[in-house]
Protein backbone atom coordinates (compact mmCIF):
# COMPACT_ATOMS: atom_id res chain seq x y z
CA UNK A 1 0.00 0.00 0.00
CA UNK A 2 0.87 3.51 -1.11
CA UNK A 3 0.84 5.88 2.30
CA UNK A 4 1.53 9.59 2.11
CA UNK A 5 2.46 10.21 6.22
CA UNK A 6 1.90 14.23 6.71
CA UNK A 7 4.25 15.80 9.03
CA UNK A 8 6.34 12.24 8.61
CA UNK A 9 9.96 14.47 9.28
CA UNK A 10 8.73 15.01 13.21
CA UNK A 11 9.01 13.02 16.16
CA UNK A 12 6.29 10.36 15.90
CA UNK A 13 5.81 11.25 12.06
CA UNK A 14 8.94 9.02 11.50
CA UNK A 15 8.64 6.60 14.27
CA UNK A 16 5.42 6.06 11.70
CA UNK A 17 7.52 5.73 8.67
CA UNK A 18 9.94 3.49 9.86
CA UNK A 19 7.12 1.19 11.15
CA UNK A 20 5.42 1.00 7.43
CA UNK A 21 8.71 0.43 5.85
CA UNK A 22 9.36 -2.52 8.03
CA UNK A 23 6.23 -3.67 6.53
CA UNK A 24 7.06 -2.97 3.03
CA UNK A 25 4.41 -0.27 2.65
CA UNK A 26 5.47 2.52 0.05
CA UNK A 27 5.68 5.79 1.78
CA UNK A 28 5.83 9.63 1.00
CA UNK A 29 5.83 12.37 3.45
CA UNK A 30 4.53 15.86 2.95
CA UNK A 31 6.23 18.16 6.16
CA UNK A 32 6.46 21.80 6.09
CA UNK A 33 10.13 21.22 7.94
CA UNK A 34 8.49 24.02 10.46
CA UNK A 35 9.95 21.43 13.52
CA UNK A 36 10.72 18.11 11.78
CA UNK A 37 14.31 17.78 9.87
CA UNK A 38 15.13 15.71 7.01
CA UNK A 39 17.54 13.60 9.20
CA UNK A 40 14.52 11.64 10.60
CA UNK A 41 14.05 10.26 7.59
CA UNK A 42 15.77 7.33 5.71
CA UNK A 43 17.43 8.92 2.17
CA UNK A 44 14.99 6.55 0.27
CA UNK A 45 11.97 8.16 1.19
CA UNK A 46 10.63 10.78 -1.05
CA UNK A 47 9.72 14.18 1.34
CA UNK A 48 7.46 17.00 -0.27
CA UNK A 49 8.59 20.29 1.73
CA UNK A 50 5.66 21.99 2.12
CA UNK A 51 2.58 23.97 4.10
CA UNK A 52 -0.74 22.29 4.60
CA UNK A 53 -2.37 24.95 4.94
CA UNK A 54 -1.21 25.96 0.91
CA UNK A 55 -3.56 23.75 -1.22
CA UNK A 56 -1.42 23.85 -4.12
CA UNK A 57 1.02 21.92 -1.69
CA UNK A 58 -1.13 19.43 -0.64
CA UNK A 59 -2.40 18.72 -4.43
CA UNK A 60 1.13 18.67 -5.52
CA UNK A 61 2.10 15.79 -3.16
CA UNK A 62 -1.08 13.96 -3.76
CA UNK A 63 -0.91 14.08 -8.00
CA UNK A 64 2.74 13.19 -7.13
CA UNK A 65 2.70 10.23 -4.84
CA UNK A 66 -1.35 9.06 -5.69
CA UNK A 67 -1.55 7.36 -2.17
CA UNK A 68 -4.04 4.73 -0.88
CA UNK A 69 -4.30 6.25 2.43
CA UNK A 70 -3.19 8.77 4.42
CA UNK A 71 -1.67 9.38 8.05
CA UNK A 72 -2.64 12.62 9.18
CA UNK A 73 0.20 13.95 12.16
CA UNK A 74 1.28 17.51 10.90
CA UNK A 75 -0.23 19.73 13.08
CA UNK A 76 0.28 23.38 15.10
CA UNK A 77 1.32 21.15 18.57
CA UNK A 78 1.71 24.40 20.88
CA UNK A 79 -0.76 24.56 23.46
CA UNK A 80 0.47 28.33 24.45
CA UNK A 81 0.93 29.07 20.93
CA UNK A 82 -2.92 27.99 20.05
CA UNK A 83 -3.79 30.56 22.96
CA UNK A 84 -1.48 33.25 21.84
CA UNK A 85 -2.37 32.59 18.60
CA UNK A 86 -5.59 30.70 17.85
CA UNK A 87 -5.73 32.15 14.43
CA UNK A 88 -2.57 30.65 13.40
CA UNK A 89 -3.88 27.55 15.35
CA UNK A 90 -6.86 27.24 13.35
CA UNK A 91 -5.69 27.22 9.93
CA UNK A 92 -2.60 24.65 10.43
CA UNK A 93 -5.20 21.86 12.45
CA UNK A 94 -8.66 23.09 10.63
CA UNK A 95 -7.70 24.48 7.07
CA UNK A 96 -4.92 22.49 6.57
CA UNK A 97 -6.51 19.35 7.83
CA UNK A 98 -9.37 20.03 5.34
CA UNK A 99 -6.76 20.42 2.58
CA UNK A 100 -5.94 17.44 3.27
CA UNK A 101 -8.91 15.63 3.40
CA UNK A 102 -10.26 17.20 0.13
CA UNK A 103 -7.56 15.73 -1.83
CA UNK A 104 -7.45 12.39 -0.41
CA UNK A 105 -11.06 12.39 -1.49
CA UNK A 106 -10.06 13.31 -5.47
CA UNK A 107 -7.59 10.69 -5.09
CA UNK A 108 -9.98 8.16 -3.80
CA UNK A 109 -7.69 7.76 -0.59
CA UNK A 110 -9.58 4.86 1.46
CA UNK A 111 -8.20 5.19 4.31
CA UNK A 112 -7.29 8.68 6.74
CA UNK A 113 -6.01 8.07 9.94
CA UNK A 114 -5.38 11.14 11.94
CA UNK A 115 -3.51 12.44 15.33
CA UNK A 116 -5.55 13.42 17.70
CA UNK A 117 -5.16 13.86 21.61
CA UNK A 118 -6.47 12.69 24.82
CA UNK A 119 -5.01 14.94 27.01
CA UNK A 120 -6.31 17.70 25.40
CA UNK A 121 -9.54 15.99 24.86
CA UNK A 122 -10.83 14.66 28.50
CA UNK A 123 -9.48 17.29 30.90
CA UNK A 124 -8.52 16.65 34.64
CA UNK A 125 -9.22 13.20 35.03
CA UNK A 126 -7.88 10.84 37.85
CA UNK A 127 -8.68 6.94 36.61
CA UNK A 128 -8.03 6.07 32.35
CA UNK A 129 -10.39 7.37 30.79
CA UNK A 130 -12.36 5.83 27.80
CA UNK A 131 -13.15 7.57 24.50
CA UNK A 132 -17.35 8.08 26.07
CA UNK A 133 -15.87 10.95 28.45
CA UNK A 134 -17.41 13.74 27.15
CA UNK A 135 -14.79 15.85 25.46
CA UNK A 136 -13.81 18.99 27.17
CA UNK A 137 -11.19 21.33 25.11
CA UNK A 138 -10.25 24.21 27.13
CA UNK A 139 -7.35 25.55 24.67
CA UNK A 140 -7.48 26.50 20.73
CA UNK A 141 -5.45 23.34 20.50
CA UNK A 142 -7.76 20.81 22.42
CA UNK A 143 -10.58 22.63 20.53
CA UNK A 144 -9.35 21.95 16.54
CA UNK A 145 -8.46 18.70 17.81
CA UNK A 146 -11.97 17.98 18.46
CA UNK A 147 -13.12 20.33 15.57
CA UNK A 148 -10.44 17.72 13.30
CA UNK A 149 -12.53 14.45 14.51
CA UNK A 150 -15.53 15.97 13.34
CA UNK A 151 -14.51 17.16 10.26
CA UNK A 152 -12.99 13.65 9.56
CA UNK A 153 -16.17 12.27 10.65
CA UNK A 154 -18.05 13.98 8.44
CA UNK A 155 -15.82 13.29 5.60
CA UNK A 156 -15.59 9.88 6.24
CA UNK A 157 -19.72 9.26 6.06
CA UNK A 158 -19.94 12.12 3.08
CA UNK A 159 -16.52 10.32 0.53
CA UNK A 160 -17.06 6.29 2.02
CA UNK A 161 -13.67 6.79 4.10
CA UNK A 162 -12.70 4.27 6.76
CA UNK A 163 -11.51 7.31 9.36
CA UNK A 164 -9.32 6.58 12.39
CA UNK A 165 -8.59 9.34 15.01
CA UNK A 166 -6.18 8.21 17.43
CA UNK A 167 -6.29 9.99 20.71
CA UNK A 168 -2.23 9.59 22.04
CA UNK A 169 -2.10 10.06 25.45
CA UNK A 170 1.74 12.00 26.28
CA UNK A 171 4.09 10.33 23.60
CA UNK A 172 7.55 10.41 24.34
CA UNK A 173 10.87 8.98 22.81
CA UNK A 174 13.75 9.50 20.34
CA UNK A 175 14.03 11.88 18.20
CA UNK A 176 11.27 14.42 20.05
CA UNK A 177 12.11 18.17 19.92
CA UNK A 178 13.34 18.90 23.22
CA UNK A 179 13.12 22.23 22.60
CA UNK A 180 9.12 22.36 22.56
CA UNK A 181 6.95 22.28 25.23
CA UNK A 182 5.31 19.03 25.61
CA UNK A 183 8.11 16.85 25.05
CA UNK A 184 9.08 16.73 29.28
CA UNK A 185 11.22 13.40 28.57
CA UNK A 186 13.35 15.02 25.73
CA UNK A 187 13.53 18.58 27.84
CA UNK A 188 14.68 16.45 31.04
CA UNK A 189 17.01 14.03 29.68
CA UNK A 190 18.89 16.79 27.75
CA UNK A 191 19.82 18.69 30.52
CA UNK A 192 20.76 16.54 32.54
CA UNK A 193 22.87 15.13 29.71
CA UNK A 194 24.62 18.06 29.87
CA UNK A 195 25.32 18.20 33.69
CA UNK A 196 22.53 20.79 34.41
CA UNK A 197 18.82 20.57 37.06
CA UNK A 198 15.54 19.82 35.52
CA UNK A 199 12.70 22.06 36.50
CA UNK A 200 9.94 21.03 37.87
CA UNK A 201 7.22 23.39 37.68
CA UNK A 202 5.50 23.59 40.70
CA UNK A 203 5.55 20.53 43.66
CA UNK A 204 5.68 18.16 40.19
CA UNK A 205 2.81 16.59 40.99
CA UNK A 206 1.14 16.49 37.98
CA UNK A 207 0.38 12.74 36.35
CA UNK A 208 0.55 11.87 33.16
CA UNK A 209 0.27 8.70 31.05
CA UNK A 210 3.34 8.53 28.94
CA UNK A 211 3.51 6.38 26.15
CA UNK A 212 6.06 5.53 24.15
CA UNK A 213 7.00 6.97 20.34
CA UNK A 214 7.58 3.02 18.42
CA UNK A 215 4.10 1.85 20.12
CA UNK A 216 1.99 4.81 18.67
CA UNK A 217 3.71 4.30 15.31
CA UNK A 218 2.85 0.34 15.63
CA UNK A 219 -0.43 1.95 16.09
CA UNK A 220 -1.00 3.72 13.19
CA UNK A 221 0.42 0.93 11.05
CA UNK A 222 -2.50 -1.23 12.78
CA UNK A 223 -5.22 1.21 11.66
CA UNK A 224 -3.68 1.98 8.41
CA UNK A 225 -3.73 -0.99 7.16
CA UNK A 226 -5.87 -3.74 9.90
CA UNK A 227 -8.51 -5.68 8.40
CA UNK A 228 -11.74 -4.88 11.31
CA UNK A 229 -14.78 -5.61 11.87
CA UNK A 230 -15.11 -2.32 13.90
CA UNK A 231 -13.43 -0.40 11.40
CA UNK A 232 -15.68 0.61 8.42
CA UNK A 233 -15.96 2.45 5.25
CA UNK A 234 -18.17 5.52 5.85
CA UNK A 235 -17.24 6.17 9.33
CA UNK A 236 -15.13 7.54 12.00
CA UNK A 237 -13.76 5.13 15.11
CA UNK A 238 -12.11 7.52 17.26
CA UNK A 239 -9.61 4.87 19.83
CA UNK A 240 -7.52 6.16 22.84
CA UNK A 241 -3.55 5.90 22.37
CA UNK A 242 -1.65 5.10 25.51
CA UNK A 243 -0.91 2.89 28.65
CA UNK A 244 -3.26 3.88 31.51
CA UNK A 245 -0.61 4.24 33.83
CA UNK A 246 0.30 7.32 35.77
CA UNK A 247 3.40 8.99 36.58
CA UNK A 248 3.94 12.04 37.98
CA UNK A 249 6.82 14.28 36.76
CA UNK A 250 9.14 14.02 40.25
CA UNK A 251 8.93 10.04 39.52
CA UNK A 252 9.05 10.76 35.66
CA UNK A 253 12.27 12.79 36.18
CA UNK A 254 13.81 10.65 38.97
CA UNK A 255 13.49 7.87 36.57
CA UNK A 256 15.58 9.95 33.59
CA UNK A 257 17.85 10.86 36.09
CA UNK A 258 18.54 7.27 37.54
CA UNK A 259 19.33 6.50 33.78
CA UNK A 260 21.46 9.50 32.83
CA UNK A 261 23.50 8.81 35.32
CA UNK A 262 24.49 5.81 34.49
CA UNK A 263 25.47 7.30 31.18
CA UNK A 264 27.48 9.90 32.84
CA UNK A 265 29.48 7.37 34.61
CA UNK A 266 30.35 4.99 32.21
CA UNK A 267 31.94 8.82 30.75
CA UNK A 268 33.61 9.21 33.99
CA UNK A 269 31.12 12.37 35.19
CA UNK A 270 29.79 12.81 38.46
CA UNK A 271 25.98 12.16 38.94
CA UNK A 272 23.16 14.53 37.61
CA UNK A 273 22.17 17.78 39.92
CA UNK A 274 18.72 17.10 41.95
CA UNK A 275 16.08 19.06 40.28
CA UNK A 276 15.17 22.62 41.13
CA UNK A 277 11.31 23.68 41.27
CA UNK A 278 10.22 26.70 39.61
CA UNK A 279 6.33 28.07 39.54
CA UNK A 280 3.21 26.16 38.54
CA UNK A 281 2.37 26.43 35.14
CA UNK A 282 -1.37 27.75 35.06
CA UNK A 283 -3.31 26.01 33.54
CA UNK A 284 -1.60 22.74 34.20
CA UNK A 285 -4.04 19.42 34.72
CA UNK A 286 -3.02 17.79 37.57
CA UNK A 287 -4.32 14.43 36.12
CA UNK A 288 -4.67 12.68 32.96
CA UNK A 289 -4.47 9.44 31.84
CA UNK A 290 -6.41 7.16 29.04
CA UNK A 291 -8.17 3.59 29.10
CA UNK A 292 -6.77 2.06 25.60
CA UNK A 293 -8.65 -1.55 25.90
CA UNK A 294 -10.74 -0.49 23.15
CA UNK A 295 -7.75 0.27 20.59
CA UNK A 296 -6.63 -3.66 22.16
CA UNK A 297 -10.50 -4.84 20.92
CA UNK A 298 -10.36 -3.25 17.45
CA UNK A 299 -6.57 -3.00 16.31
CA UNK A 300 -5.19 -5.59 18.41
CA UNK A 301 -2.94 -2.74 20.07
CA UNK A 302 -1.40 -2.43 23.03
CA UNK A 303 1.98 -0.85 24.51
CA UNK A 304 4.54 -3.23 24.37
CA UNK A 305 7.57 -0.87 25.93
CA UNK A 306 7.42 -0.10 29.85
CA UNK A 307 8.42 3.52 30.84
CA UNK A 308 11.51 2.19 32.53
CA UNK A 309 12.53 0.44 28.79
CA UNK A 310 11.14 3.17 27.10
CA UNK A 311 13.01 6.33 29.25
CA UNK A 312 16.33 3.76 29.03
CA UNK A 313 16.51 3.24 25.09
CA UNK A 314 14.84 7.80 24.90
CA UNK A 315 17.92 8.90 27.15
CA UNK A 316 20.43 6.72 25.31
CA UNK A 317 19.47 8.02 21.81
CA UNK A 318 20.05 11.62 23.00
CA UNK A 319 23.26 10.51 25.00
CA UNK A 320 24.44 9.13 21.50
CA UNK A 321 23.89 12.73 19.86
CA UNK A 322 26.18 14.33 22.47
CA UNK A 323 28.93 11.59 21.83
N1 LIG B 1 3.81 14.40 21.21
C1 LIG B 1 2.70 14.18 21.90
O1 LIG B 1 2.74 13.89 23.10
C2 LIG B 1 1.35 14.28 21.21
C3 LIG B 1 0.19 14.03 21.99
C4 LIG B 1 -1.06 14.10 21.36
C5 LIG B 1 -1.15 14.37 20.01
N2 LIG B 1 -0.01 14.63 19.29
C6 LIG B 1 -0.15 14.92 17.85
O2 LIG B 1 0.74 14.07 17.14
C7 LIG B 1 1.13 14.70 15.92
C8 LIG B 1 2.66 14.61 15.78
O3 LIG B 1 3.26 15.30 16.87
P1 LIG B 1 4.82 15.20 17.21
O4 LIG B 1 4.93 15.09 18.69
O5 LIG B 1 5.45 14.20 16.36
O6 LIG B 1 5.30 16.66 16.83
P2 LIG B 1 6.40 17.16 15.78
O7 LIG B 1 6.43 18.65 15.91
O8 LIG B 1 7.67 16.41 15.96
O9 LIG B 1 5.75 16.73 14.40
C9 LIG B 1 4.88 17.55 13.65
C10 LIG B 1 5.37 17.55 12.22
O10 LIG B 1 4.46 18.31 11.42
C11 LIG B 1 5.19 19.23 10.63
N3 LIG B 1 4.31 20.38 10.39
C12 LIG B 1 3.88 21.28 11.31
N4 LIG B 1 3.10 22.22 10.69
C13 LIG B 1 3.04 21.87 9.39
C14 LIG B 1 2.39 22.44 8.25
N5 LIG B 1 1.67 23.57 8.35
N6 LIG B 1 2.55 21.84 7.05
C15 LIG B 1 3.31 20.70 6.93
N7 LIG B 1 3.94 20.12 7.97
C16 LIG B 1 3.80 20.70 9.18
C17 LIG B 1 6.43 19.58 11.45
O11 LIG B 1 7.51 20.07 10.68
C18 LIG B 1 6.75 18.23 12.09
O12 LIG B 1 7.60 17.46 11.27
C19 LIG B 1 0.57 16.12 15.98
O13 LIG B 1 -0.62 16.14 15.23
C20 LIG B 1 0.27 16.32 17.45
O14 LIG B 1 -0.78 17.27 17.64
C21 LIG B 1 1.24 14.57 19.85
Amino acid sequence: MKILVTGGAGFIGSHIVDALLAEGHSVAVLDDLSSGCRENLPASVPLHVGDIVDPAAVAAAFDTEKPDAVCHQAAQMSVSRSVREPLFDAKVNCIGLINVLDAAVRHRCRRFVFASSGGVLYGDVTVPAPETTPANPVSPYGITKWVGERYLGFYAAEHGMTAVALRYSNVYGPRQNPHGEAGVVAIFSKKLLAGEPSTINGDGRYVRDYVYGPDVAAANLAALTRDSPRLSAGSLTSLNIGTGVGTDVNELEAVIRHEVDAVRSTRGKTPSPAPRHGPPRPGDLRSNLVDASLAETVLGWKPSVGLGDGIAKTVGWFAAGLS
